[in-house]
Order: C-alpha cells, then sequence, then structure tokens
C-alpha cells in the first residue's frame, strides 16, 4: 500500500462499536492487506488489563463479530500490530503513560468510540501530554449532541484542540457500498443524470425500515428517538446525495458543499405544516417475523409513560430549481416486517396512453436502489407481452430490469461500512466524513420538527409491531395520490 503508517487510537476499545465493528473491520482490512505493515493499532480503555490478555480479547471478539473463521495467517500480522494502554479517560493525569505508547513522528488516529460527553476530557488529555499536532485525525461517531445547540458545544470542545481537516465525523451510512453507489449511479450513467429533476421525476421515497426493537438500548434510546437515532444523521445524508447537484469532482469539500446546499434547501417544517407534513409513531406489542415481541412501553426499563418516536414519515420538500415540487417522502421505522433500506425514485408518468384499457393510465416507471439487504439496483419498465392477439392490440406488462449485487458481484465481498470508513481515515480522505455545518444544518431542520411535535399535545400513533407503521403515514402519501412501494 502507498499510504503512510500510523497509529490508529481506539479510545473506548471496550465498547459495544470496537468489538462488534471497529476490530472486526480493521481485521478485514488486514485480510485484504490494506492497511500499511507498520501501523499500529492501540487500544486504550479504563480497565487494566495485560496486553496478553487484550489480545485473547480481541481475537474471541473476532471470531464472535465477523461470523467466520480467523485466518491465522491474517491474524498473525494483525495481532502484532494491537498494543494496549489503561486510561482513565477523565483523567488528565493519566495520559502521559498513553504517551509512551505513540511514536510522535508518525500519524496519529484516534477514534474517538466513547461517549461524547467525554470528547472534551479526551482532547485536553491529548492536549495536556503535548501530542496534538497538524497531523493527528480525529474520529468522532454519533450522537453528536441532541440538538443544535450541544452540538455546538461538543464541536466547539473538539475545535478548541483540532482543525475541521482533522476531523472525520462518521456516519456510517456514507460507508455503505450502496450508499456510495447512488453517486456512480447518478453521474457516471447519462440517463440519470439527464433525466434527474422536476421535469422527469414525480416524487422519490427514501425508507428505512428495521425490524429490530430497542436491543438493550432503552436509556440512550428513549432520550433520542426515531428523529435524533436515524433521520437526523443517515437518511437526510442519503437524501442529500440523492438530491445535490453534480459535484465538481469527487474530492470531500466539492461533494460536501453541494449535501450542504440541499439541506440549506429543505423547506422547515414548523407549528404551521407539521400535521401536515409529519408522522411519527411508537410500537405497540405484535409480531416480528413470528415471534412475538413487547411493545415499547413494555420493553425493560421502559417508562411507560414515554411519547418517544419509533417511527417517523416526513415530506420533506427541497426548495430548489431542479426539486421545485417534487416531494421527497422519507420513512423510517423500529420493529418494522423486515429490515430493507430502499431509494425509490418514481420517473413521472407518460401523458397520453395509446395502448388500450388494460392500464387506463400507464403506471410510472421506477429505479428502485436497495441499500441492505438483498442489494441491488431495479427499473420497473413496461414491455409488449410476446405473442399474437387476434385483435391485433398489444398486451402490455410491467417488468424489470435487475441488477442484484450478489448475482453480478458473486466473488466479491462487500465490505462493512466501517472498514471503508476506516480506510478513508488511514488514508486521510474526509469525503466519506461529515463536515461540521452539514450536522449543525441538519439539527437546525430536525429541531424545528421536533419542537413543533413538543408543542403540540398530540401523542405519537400506536403501531402493531410487524407492521409498516402508523396508518396515518399511509394518508401522507395517499392524500396526493400515491403510496409508499411495497418491498419484496
Ligand atoms: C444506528 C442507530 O446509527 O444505525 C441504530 O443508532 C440503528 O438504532 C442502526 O439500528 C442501523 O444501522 P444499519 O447499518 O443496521 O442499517
Amino acid at each position: 500500500t502507498s499510504y503512510e503508517p500510523c497509529d490508529l487510537v481506539l479510545f473506548g476499545t471496550q465498547g459495544d462499536l470496537s468489538r462488534r465493528k471497529l476490530l472486526p473491520s480493521l481485521y478485514q482490512l488486514e485480510k485484504a492487506e490494506l492497511i500499511h505493515a507498520d501501523t499500529k493499532i492501540i487500544g486504550v480503555a479504563r480497565q487494566s488489563m495485560t496486553l496478553e490478555d487484550y489480545v485473547d480479547e480481541v481475537r474471541a471478539n473476532i471470531i464472535k463479530f465477523s461470523g467466520e473463521e480467523i485466518c491465522e495467517k491474517t491474524w498473525q500480522q494483525f495481532s502484532e500490530r494491537l498494543d494496549y494502554v489503561c486510561v482513565d479517560m477523565k483523567d488528565m493525569n493519566s495520559y502521559q503513560t498513553f504517551k509512551e505508547h505513540v511514536d510522535p513522528s508518525r500519524i496519529m488516529v484516534c477514534y474517538l468510540a466513547t461517549p461524547p460527553a467525554i470528547y472534551g476530557d479526551i482532547c485536553r488529555g491529548l492536549n495536556g501530554c503535548n501530542i496534538i499536532d497538524e497531523s493527528v485525525r480525529v474520529v468522532l461517531e454519533k450522537p453528536i449532541g441532541h440538538d443544535l445547540e450541544s452540538s455546538k458545544v461538543i464541536n466547539d470542545q473538539v475545535a478548541e484542540f483540532f482543525e475541521e481537516r482533522q476531523i472525520y465525523r462518521i456516519d456510517h451510512y456514507l460507508g455503505k457500498e450502496t450508499v456510495l453507489n447512488l453517486i456512480a449511479l447518478r453521474f457516471a450513467n447519462s440517463i440519470f443524470a439527464t433525466n434527474w429533476d422536476h421535469n422527469c421525476i414525480d416524487h422519490v421515497q427514501i425508507s428505512v425500515a428495521e425490524s429490530v426493537g430497542i436491543e438493550g438500548r432503552w436509556g440512550y434510546f428513549d432520550d433520542a428517538g426515531q428523529m435524533r437515532d436515524m433521520v437526523q444523521n443517515h437518511l437526510l445524508q442519503i437524501l442529500s446525495l440523492v438530491a445535490m447537484e453534480p459535484p465538481t469532482t469527487l474530492d470531500a469539500d466539492s461533494i460536501r458543499d453541494e449535501k450542504l446546499k440541499v439541506l440549506k434547501a429543505l423547506r422547515p417544517i414548523n407549528a404551521s405544516n407539521v400535521a401536515d407534513t409529519t408522522v411519527r409513531g411508537q410500537y405497540t406489542s405484535g409480531f416480528v417475523k413470528g415471534n412475538e415481541v413487547p411493545g415499547y412501553l413494555e420493553e425493560d426499563d421502559a417508562n411507560t409513560q414515554s411519547q418517544t418516536e419509533t417511527f417517523v414519515a416526513i415530506k420533506a420538500e427541497i426548495d430548489n430549481w431542479r426539486w421545485a415540487g417534487v416531494p421527497f417522502y422519507l420513512r423510517t421505522g423500529k420493529r418494522m416486517p423486515t429490515k430493507v433500506s430502499e431509494v425509490v425514485i418514481y420517473f413521472k408518468r407518460q401523458p397520453h396512453n395509446m395502448f388500450g384499457d388494460s392500464f387506463k393510465s400507464l403506471p410510472p416507471n421506477k429505479l428502485v436502489i436497495r441499500l441492505q439487504p438483498d442489494e441491488g439496483v431495479e427499473i420497473t419498465v413496461m414491455n409488449k407481452v410476446p405473442g399474437l392477439t387476434s385483435s391485433g392490440s398489444m398486451d402490455l406488462q410491467k417488468s424489470k430490469l435487475n441488477l442484484s449485487f450478489s448475482e453480478a458481484f458473486a466473488d466479491e465481498h462487500i465490505p462493512d461500512a466501517y472498514e471503508k470508513l476506516l480506510l478513508e481515515v488511514m488514508l486521510g480522505n474526509q469525503a466519506l466524513f461529515v463536515r461540521r455545518d452539514e450536522v449543525e444544518q441538519a439539527w437546525r431542520w430536525v429541531d424545528s420538527i421536533l419542537e413543533a411535535w413538543r408543542s403540540s399535545s398530540e401523542p405519537p400513533e400506536p403501531y402493531q409491531a410487524g407492521t409498516w407503521g402508523p396508518v396515518y403515514s399511509i394518508g401522507l402519501l395517499a392524500r396526493e395520490n400515491r403510496s409508499w412501494y411495497e418491498s419484496k
């Protein structure tokens, strides 16, 4: 590999994210020989433990969470990179020991896989032991704040020690292959590039459905809700990539400038239009994939009075030239029938039907971009049913042009989002990371909706676990003669 070696430091290496995602992803990068031979991986956590125990634990977690047998040759190489330091991240004195484990002449990547509440402490600790210079990169996990104000506080704390070009804010959706493919589809294909606006597109749907519930995270989730957990970050990032103007190049600021413009053009939703443009729901007990599951208010540790939303549907409008009059319907929820994320582009109908009655009006073409699972791209087209008829009429049928990733790229390993993002950080490329102004603009839009919900006395609409959300979310489209795309 051509890039420089680094000291990759995982603050919070004992946490869920590190164990489930970061270390298994680094192991996959090792397997693909994408980590520089001299790069070191240094785990940092509060527990005191020997390096030997740490290495054993990392191995066990890789086996557990990567779901594959370990390759001994890869593991050998990988384990030799590992180091462990016990640091009480809130105690400024404890960073001196840490300093002895890193080499100040190399690039240092600090991945803060800790609660955001201690980002400031970690930055101060690093500063206190004098190891911050221009070459240090810092990676921040979400949630960056709870609203605009608190996100500014966190961003300010980090900005005291790091320039924006050193800060890598993670939205793991930006590391997903199929999300990146939105850029390729749009800008490497003239059939899409030239038909991507209000002249050709009727509306866009973005659905991110999850079948899981709260998974023991009630404390975190109840404070956040689906709006902060999913819409503020993942859905708005997808929307920006679908709607942005062509960036001049693929470099970080070209892309991020264009995404920011989309976020700025989102029509505000506030008390005056919230009832017409949003639906929030909360699941009650039901069956998901044949298993009976409790309602949100019956989950372990639940506050039975909670009005936190577990489902959100929004009609978003982008007030700019390209998208005037084209609604973007967003929908995301927990405890839905299945896990599926899709972007569906509904093209405009043909103005005139010359094919007779079998279709009163011809159905619109749809471009379905399935982000996960069964990754793929599908276009629905009208096609003549082959054969002769005595009347000479032409029978049409809806058919699909189908690109399935698992068939087309059967031999390729589809990397986990974190593999891509960790690699990009080590390469020093910020394109797939969220810039401060994007985060803040997204909060501005979301805060206004949350505020409008708060000030209305309406509780969230109940929906049964295992369904596609409250019936009102069907109404959101039905009153405009549209309906949600039904996934397979
Ligand atoms: C996380 C949210 O950011 O994304 C979780 O905090 C959610 O609540 C998860 O389940 C979904 O990610 P993915 O990659 O499984 O679609």
